[in-house]
């Protein structure tokens, strides 16, 4: 058995030069040349090359070793002659000479290589193994790094003033204009909660509560077509100001986002600030889309084209051509547009108090200043053709706050994920979340989702109808 000694990280390898040390993690490569035997282990903090020297102690073990074996291994931290230097590399210059190897656990034969990008290998099989494939090198750099943005952004949000509030995760359904998921209720059947699609009326709340600046670093699920931008779970960097006009709102969030890329990403550099602002309606017709992409040059991998898209419409066209809410109807009215919508006049071209933020051809957020009135709010519900009756039932809780001195207030929600995905250049977001689910909404390690089994339907009060091949 070996010796307790003290661990040392790779990354602070460099300054134990001369020293016998106790490193512990991977084997990432090995290389048998006979006489010697090289290893590259790797731990949490990085790599180190470790070699076996002829005649040495741990010769007879180096042979059995294999790759993805968790080992303890104790060495000489010896400086590498000049001609063997690798420059660019951590612990380029130095190299363990082993003195003793342990196996702490050995593996099985990996089902895919985890030392490289992983761009070439079948997606679901990654998926089904994403424990493994997390392991490679750009999937820990992606997940470090998404753990470093939020970091930014909570430090940013609590040096402003505001307060994280966790708002629940079981409750009743939030109109986002997705698909929501339920879950049935056990103490009260044939009843569910709805998952939350955003903290939206929540954060409405929590301003009518007195908190005045409220963030979460939310978790959001809808139940939608999955795209390359698109996860039925994801994260929202959340929050809601009051007493705020859409200007402060504009003009707090975009030094947030430069100084995060200064800070974080240095190399990145900015197509233009401050940010252009353009309408919706300009954007329609110059670019025929909202979220324009307006880089300069599409290949350079550091350009961060940041835009304003303002004055939405407050209401659209749903699949069937019934009027629906644009982006949700908790936002408020333009000024200019305001006695139209009283009227009732011309709906479809009312503009909101609403805004997106685009970065290089994706919506990375939306928010809007929101309707802080009970009448107000009252009128869009029934523009909406929502009745008295389901308004109560649904929304009576927003209504009823509403009468009880609501501030003037409204927010911003900018996904995480693609955030991140677009800071590390990755082509979607499922290499930014560290379990994501596959383009059918499944996830292929665990098996989700899964039937429930026969005690807990009845439990319940839940009875499958059979399967039909329609
Ligand atoms: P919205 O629905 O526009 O607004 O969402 C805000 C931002 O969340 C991200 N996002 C997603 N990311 C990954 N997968 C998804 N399925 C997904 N859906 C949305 C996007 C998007 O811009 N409550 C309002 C915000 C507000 O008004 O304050 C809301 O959720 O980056």
């Amino acid at each position: 058995m070996m010796q307790k000694e003290t661990r040392t990280y790779m990354a602070d390898l460099a300054s134990h030069v001369g020293e016998e040390v106790l490193v512990q993690g991977w084997v990432d490569t090995r290389r048998d040349q006979g006489k010697l035997v090289f290893f590259d282990f790797r731990d949490m903090t990085g790599y180190v090359q470790g070699v076996v020297l002829p005649g040495a102690a741990a010769h007879e073990i180096s042979a059995k070793i294999r790759t993805e074996w968790v080992v303890e291994v104790t060495g000489k931290v010896n400086r590498r002659p000049e001609k063997n230097v690798q420059s660019g590399k951590q612990n380029g210059d130095i190299e363990l000479e082993i003195l003793s190897i342990a196996v702490l656990n050995e593996a099985d034969t990996v089902p895919f290589d985890v030392t490289g990008d992983g761009r070439d290998i079948n997606e679901d099989v990654r998926m089904k193994y994403r424990y493994l494939d997390l392991r490679r090198p750009r999937l820990q750099r992606n997940i470090r790094e998404r753990d470093r943005i939020i970091s930014f952004f909570r430090d940013y949000m609590h040096k402003h003033r505001f307060v994280e509030i966790e708002t629940p995760i079981l409750m009743k359904g939030t109109p986002e204009g997705s698909r929501e998921y339920i879950v049935p209720s056990r103490l009260e059947r044939g009843k569910f909660y709805a998952l939350p699609q955003s903290p939206q009326q929540f954060k409405q709340l929590c301003m009518v509560a007195g908190f005045e600046r409220y963030f979460q670093i939310a978790r959001c699920m809808r139940d939608e077509d999955l795209r390359g931008d698109r996860q039925p779970e994801f994260t929202q960097l959340d929050f809601e100001m009051s007493f705020v006009k859409q200007e402060d709102i504009l003009s707090f969030t975009e030094p947030m986002f430069i100084e995060m890329v200064k800070t974080l990403y240095p190399e990145k550099h900015f197509t233009e600030t401050p940010f252009p602002r353009i309408t919706f309606r300009e954007s329609m017709e110059k670019y025929g889309s909202d979220k324009p992409d307006l880089r300069k040059d599409k290949s350079d991998p550091n350009e961060l084209a940041f835009a304003w898209i303002v004055d939405f419409p407050m209401f659209e066209k749903d699949d069937e051509g019934n009027i629906q809410a644009a982006h949700h109807p908790f936002c408020s009215i333009k000024e200019e547009d305001e006695e139209k919508f009283m009227k009732g006049e011309d709906l479809f071209n009312v503009r909101a108090n609403s805004y997106d933020l685009v970065l290089n051809g994706f919506e990375l957020s939306s928010g809007s200043i929101r309707i802080h009135k009970a009448d107000m709010q009252k009128k869009v519900f029934e523009y909406l053709q929502i009745n008295e009756e389901t308004q109560r039932r649904k929304f009576g809780h927003m209504l009823d706050a509403f009468k009880y001195g609501a501030p003037p207030h409204g927010g911003f929600a900018p996904g995480i994920d693609r955030v991140v995905m677009l800071m590390m250049n990755e082509p979607n977001i499922r290499e930014v979340i560290p379990f994501p689910k596959n383009g059918e909404g499944k996830d292929l390690m665990m098996g989700s989702p899964s039937e429930a089994d026969e005690r807990q339907l009845k439990e319940l009060g839940l009875e499958l109808k059979k399967q039909t091949n329609k």
